[in-house]
């Protein structure tokens, strides 16, 4: 048996999706942690290329059930979609699971984080999912087992829609229609009913008859709620101890913590970001969006901030995490680069620092840089660690070094092949 969480190391889409779909491989049960449909997780195998939002990356595997978890918030509208667009490119979606715990969606948080994103925002996905965590916070939220329940969906609602009708209202929107909500609950509960389950007792079950269980995270520590970046950060925990935590078992229990590392940076939405570079700097790796791989939002389509490598941030993410290996995705992005960079620490008035500093000082320090000649080489067809470009292999090495985890995964393109295990 054994428990693995994967999650991101940065500051989201590190590639977790590539991940999760190739290591559920050897999974019984893949579970999606935390967050909603703010996530995009790529997948690119055999069956195509598909942007996960809410539905877990193990859903290509027939034998392997994927769970939608307690800790998540799901927009039933959102997971509907994605189910109709699996069925319709041949994916079974029989053993998908929804934890009767998990916190939902409503369309009044999605309008209301419009709202507020509209009138001065922190750039979040408009996914509703910090409305819609506040309202879990508040104790007032629906959750997905409510739907089942018509006097339990009546008494929620009557409790929380004068709240909700008064945000409305500071932005001149018109109050909910509280019977049309009610009959939208009833026909999700209809839908969603089969696959509802008591997502304690289901990763229990897994646990106890000693089989593989595969944790999905959405985003990156530094966006996390408590350890990143407040206030540009999302409303939960994209950290691997939450996967217990939020699943309710022992973390001392989990085995491995793949840390997936994208082989530069990128965000999305405001805040710091130290080694960002400029547009004409980062236009080779962001790409036009013709491809898949590029660098545009999964959900938005937002441009993605660029950046280099930064160690400080692996290091921490390292530090919360308690990585036991990491994946380092998009290594061939680099391959057409003269020159690659690493920050390797962090200057503040000149003095190094180190650790995390806190957001405001984020903006005020100076990274301080190593350059590495880049290999100027295709990496993509490259099987084996020994193959690659003697250049590559350096940058491979300084990362492993110096965050002191094994690299045990190097990806070379953005299918599920195109990645090399190392040895
Ligand atoms: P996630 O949110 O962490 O799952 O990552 P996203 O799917 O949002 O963004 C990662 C992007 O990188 C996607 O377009 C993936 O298809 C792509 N990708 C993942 N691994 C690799 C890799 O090793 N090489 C290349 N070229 N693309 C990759
Ligand atoms: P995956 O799982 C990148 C960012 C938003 C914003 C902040 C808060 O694909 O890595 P939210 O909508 O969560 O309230 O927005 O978090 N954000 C992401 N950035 N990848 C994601 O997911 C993200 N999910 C949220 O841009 O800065
Ligand atoms: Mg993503």
């Amino acid at each position: 048996m054994s428990i693995k969480v994967v999650v991101g190391a940065q500051w989201g889409d590190e590639g977790k999706g590539k991940m999760v779909d190739l290591l559920s491989e050897n999974a019984d049960l893949v579970v999606r942690f935390q967050g909603g449909d703010n996530a995009g997780h790529t997948v690119m195998n055999d069956d195509g290329t598909f942007k996960q939002h809410i539905i877990p990356c193990g859903i290509f595997r027939k034998d392997c059930v994927n769970l939608i978890g307690t800790g998540t918030a799901v927009n039933p509208d959102v997971l509907l979609g994605e189910i109709r667009t699996l069925q319709a490119a041949g994916i079974s979606t029989e053993n998908l699971r929804l934890s009767e715990s998990a916190q939902l969606v409503m369309p009044y948080h999605v309008t209301l984080d419009e709202c507020m994103e509209e009138t001065g925002g922190i750039g979040t996905t408009r996914r509703g999912i910090g409305q819609a965590y506040a309202d879990k916070f508040l104790r007032k939220n629906l959750r997905a087992g409510d739907l089942k329940k018509t006097d339990t969906l009546k008494a929620i609602l009557d409790d929380n829609l004068p709240f909700i009708n008064a945000q409305l209202g500071y932005f001149g929107l018109p109050a909910v229609n509280s019977a049309e909500l009610l009959e939208k609950c009833l026909e999700w509960g209809r839908r969603l009913s089969p696959m509802l389950c008591n997502g304690f007792e289901l990763i229990h079950s897994y646990i106890d008859a000693g089989k593989n269980i595969l944790f999905e995270g959405q985003l990156g520590v530094m966006k996390d709620i408590d350890l990143g970046i407040y206030p540009y950060v999302t409303a939960s925990h994209p950290v691997a101890a939450y996967a217990a935590v939020s699943s309710g078992f022992p973390a001392a229990k989990i085995d491995e913590i793949t840390g997936v590392v994208k082989a530069f940076s990128s965000a999305i939405g405001d805040g710091p970001f130290p080694t960002e570079m400029n547009l004409e700097e980062s236009a080779v790796l962001r790409g036009s969006g013709a491809h898949p791989d590029d660098e545009y939002g999964a959900t938005t389509g937002r441009a993605r901030r660029i950046g280099w490598l930064d160690l400080a941030v692996l290091k921490y993410a390292h530090a919360v995490n308690g990585f036991t290996e990491l994946a380092l995705t998009k290594l061939d992005k680099l391959d057409t680069l003269q020159t690659i960079k690493i920050a390797t620490a962090y200057l503040v008035d000149g003095q190094a620092i180190t650790g995390m500093p806190d957001t405001d000082e984020l903006y005020r320090l100076e990274p301080v840089y190593e350059s590495f000649d880049g290999w100027l080489q295709d990496t993509s067809s490259c099987m084996d660690f020994e193959s690659l470009p003697e250049n590559a292999k350096k940058y491979i090495v300084f990362i492993e070094n110096r965050v002191g985890i094994p690299i045990r995964y190097i990806g070379t393109g953005p299918s599920r092949k195109n990645i090399i295990l190392v040895k």
